[in-house]
Parts: structure tokens; sequence; C-alpha cells
């Protein structure tokens, strides 16, 4: 039997890893080590927690004692590591505890790690330690195009498949670290932790840098679910600047197959980028949310861009993000399943259809929050 610490389970992509792997592999022990921060939220994983294969433990990931226990009481042979500060405006108000828990949290985690496998006979045989980062690491792409063609236009990538991008650079998993945000910062220096404990105790670890993820059970302080909540109730839109960013969009569970796929057959030392190759501007993306809303509610489709709003762009808001995972398509067969309409589709229905769930959060504490975020605006 395998035995599988999911720190951050509780938490939006975290949640999604827990469910297909205590669904998938009944004979791993999974084990969900998460703070319970305001980001983290039991009540994502109700379908699950009663399996026999699954145990919570509500730990911080910076109390090094703690982990190192959890990990010599259940014989822990891996580790996906997702816990994290995730949110980028959170970063630029209180970059310490981005620091604290992406950066001290994960050297913590890889210490105790070390410790705990360099003292078994076998050392790191059959171990493995998977770090969760993030394509925010390799900063901004131009959106630069060819003579004559504005974007978005049609390109190809170095797989030979076919698709819609704003710009002729892609990220790589050999681009240079470039993070611009106290978020991306703190990303990319636990990504060199991660690395680095490699080189130096020979941990077998691996890195994967996604692109933005989107589907059920995310914190509505992300644009997707934020702006479906306020649709819903008649609340402006608050777009960034011109809503001229561009983001690549990958289905929460797409992500999930993927770090399943890597995990188990991912070769040790490498980084793979994970990425749907579906680059959106953000003002684009989000009548395409209006339409699928409004269609859902029943209104006429466009009735809710009333409610767009331009606002104060974010600090050194990124111009553009697009991922080439052509290496994980390629060597490990990996590949999206969803196209974005179905996606987006099938997201704003579980968000309409699970309104407990979002009132739950977006109720009392949170509310004061966003209503205090979004003035300041
Ligand atoms: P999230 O904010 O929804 O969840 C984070 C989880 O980590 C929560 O359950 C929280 O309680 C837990 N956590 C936070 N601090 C902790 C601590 N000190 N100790 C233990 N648990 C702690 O985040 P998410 O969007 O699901 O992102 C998960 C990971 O994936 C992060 O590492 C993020 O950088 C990375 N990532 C996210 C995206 C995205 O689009 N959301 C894309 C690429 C990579
Ligand atoms: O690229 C991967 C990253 O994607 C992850 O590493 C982060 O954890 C995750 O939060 C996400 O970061 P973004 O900053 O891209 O996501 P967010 O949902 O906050 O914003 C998406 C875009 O929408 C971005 O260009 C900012 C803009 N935006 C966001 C919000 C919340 C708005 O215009 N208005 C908003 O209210």
């Amino acid at each position: 039997m395998k035995s599988i610490i999911i720190t951050g389970g509780a938490g939006f992509i975290g949640s999604h890893v827990v469910r297909l792997f205590v669904n998938k592999y009944p004979d791993y022990h999974i084990i969900n080590l998460d703070k319970l921060t305001y980001a983290g939220n039991l009540a994502n994983l109700k379908d699950i927690e009663d399996k026999p294969n699954y145990t919570f433990i509500k730990a911080d990931i910076c109390d090094f004692d703690k982990v190192l226990e959890v990990m010599q009481q259940y014989k822990v042979d891996g580790i996906i590591h997702l816990a994290a500060e995730s949110h980028v405006d959170r970063s630029i108000k209180d970059p310490f505890t981005f620091a604290k828990t992406n950066v001290i949290g994960t050297l913590s985690l890889l210490q105790a790690a070390r410790l705990y496998w360099e003292s078994l006979p076998e050392k790191y045989e059959n171990k493995r330690f998977y770090h969760i980062s993030t394509d925010e690491v390799y900063g901004a792409l131009e959106m630069t195009h060819p003579e004559g063609i504005e974007p978005p236009f049609k390109t190809t990538a170095s797989s030979g498949e076919h698709h819609v991008a704003y710009g002729e650079e892609f990220f790589y998993e050999t681009t240079k670290y470039a993070p611009h945000s106290p978020y991306s910062a703190s990303k990319a220096s636990s990504d060199h932790f991660v690395r680095a404990f490699h080189d130096t105790y020979g941990m077998p670890t691996i890195v994967t840098n996604c692109s933005n993820n989107y589907g059920p059970y995310q914190f509505p302080e992300k644009l997707i679910p934020l702006f479906i909540n306020n649709i819903r109730h008649h609340k402006a839109l608050p777009v960034y600047g011109k809503g001229e960013n561009v983001r690549d969009w990958l289905y929460v569970e797409d992500h999930a197959r993927a770090i399943d796929t890597i995990f188990h057959n991912g070769t040790v030392a490498q980084t793979y980028n994970i990425g749907g190759f579906n680059e959106w501007k953000n003002i684009d993306l989000i009548k395409v949310l209006i339409r699928t809303v409004d269609r859902a509610l029943g209104n006429p489709e466009g009735t809710s861009e009333e409610l767009i709003t331009f606002v104060t762009d974010r600090a050194g808001h990124d111009l553009r993000y697009a991922i080439d995972s052509t290496k994980l398509q390629t060597e490990l067969g990996w590949e999206p399943s969803l196209q974005f309409e179905e996606g987006i589709e099938k997201t704003v229905n579980w968000y309409l259809n699970n309104q407990e769930w979002m009132d739950n959060i977006t109720s009392g504490e949170y509310e004061n929050y966003y209503n205090e975020m979004y003035s300041n605006r």
C-alpha cells in the first residue's frame, strides 16, 4: 500500500486531486494535510470524507515537528504538495504571509521528508516529492504577432498542434524565471528549493508549472467564480484595467489527471508544463461567461454586460501567460479532455446548482473582506 500526503487538499485544485486519488486508488492511503486557511474548505470533500483510504489532518506545513510526525506515523512514500497562499491580489497586500507559507512551508516539508526518508534502510527508493507550481514564475509574455496579422491568430505548437494565440512566444520548461508579483516570487523561490533538494541530497523531486485553472470548488475571489456569483446577485463585475490581459485556462479535472499521470510516470528531477493551449483575453472570456450565466438563469444572453465595471488595474499586472505543454503531451500522453465552452458551461451549472456552497463562503466574514477590497479599487 502506498501512503501519500496531499498538502492543501481542502483547497480548490487539491480537493480534485484528493478525490481522484481516493476514488481511483482504493489501495493507497491518502492523507490530506491542510491548515484550513480561509481558502481551505472541507465541504469540498464531502463525497469522499468517509472513504476508508482517506484521512484528514489539520496541520500547518510550516510546523516542521508536526509534519515529520505525520510522515513517520503514516510511513509516507509520496508527497503531492499543493498547499499555498494562491491569490495574487492578497500577495500584493500581505507579502509576508506568502513568503512564510509558500517558501518556509515548502522548505519545512522538504526537510521533514529528507529526515524521514534518509532514516529508512531503503532511503529514497520508490519515494517521490511532487511540487505543484504555476506558470506565473516565468513572468509575462508580450503580444507580439507576425507582420500584418492581428492577434488572436492561429499558430502551431512545437507538437504540431494548431491553436489560437495572442503572441508568438510561449512558456517552455526551459524559460528563465522572471516572477513579478509577491505570489509568483514566493512560488519561484519554493520551486528553487525543491530542485535544490534533488541536486544536493538526491531527493526524487518533480516540479510542474500549470496555467490558470477553472471549475467547481474554486474560492470566489478568483475571476470565474467571483463573476458567476456577482452576476447571480446583479453586482458589479470589476474588470481590472481594460480587460486586455490574456490568461491560458485549463479545466481543473484535467490538471488533476495530469498530476496523476506525472506522479506515476514522470521522470525524477524533471519539470513539466501543464496547460491547454487555451488563451483568452479577460474581456472576451468575461463576455462568454456572461452569456453562459444569462442563458442558465433564463435571461436574454448578454443582459448582464451592463454589470461590467472597469476598475483600477492590478499593480504589476502580467500581460499574457501561455503555456507550451508539448513535453507532457508527447512524453506522457496527457491531453486536456474538454473544449473551453463545454468546460465553462459545466462550471457555470455547477456554481448555480451549488448555491449553498457559495453562500456559506460569501456570507459573513468574507463578504466584509470582499467589499473592502472592492471599494479600494
Ligand atoms: P487554494 O487557495 O484554493 O487552496 C490552498 C489550500 O492550501 C487551502 O486548502 C489552504 O487551507 C491550504 N493551505 C494554505 N496555507 C497552508 C499551510 N500553511 N499549511 C497547510 N495548508 C495550507 O489554492 P489552489 O488554487 O487550489 O492552488 C493549489 C496549488 O496550485 C498552489 O500551490 C498554487 O500555487 C498552484 N496553482 C494554482 C493554479 C490556479 O489556477 N488556481 C494554477 C497553477 C498552480
Ligand atoms: O496562472 C496560474 C495562476 O492563476 C495561479 O498560479 C494562481 O494561483 C491563480 O490565482 C491564477 O492567477 P490569476 O491572477 O491569473 O487569477 P485571477 O482569477 O485572480 O485573475 C484572472 C485574470 O482576471 C487576471 O488577469 C486578473 C483579472 N481579474 C481578476 C479578478 C479577481 C479581474 O479583471 N477582475 C477581478 O475581479
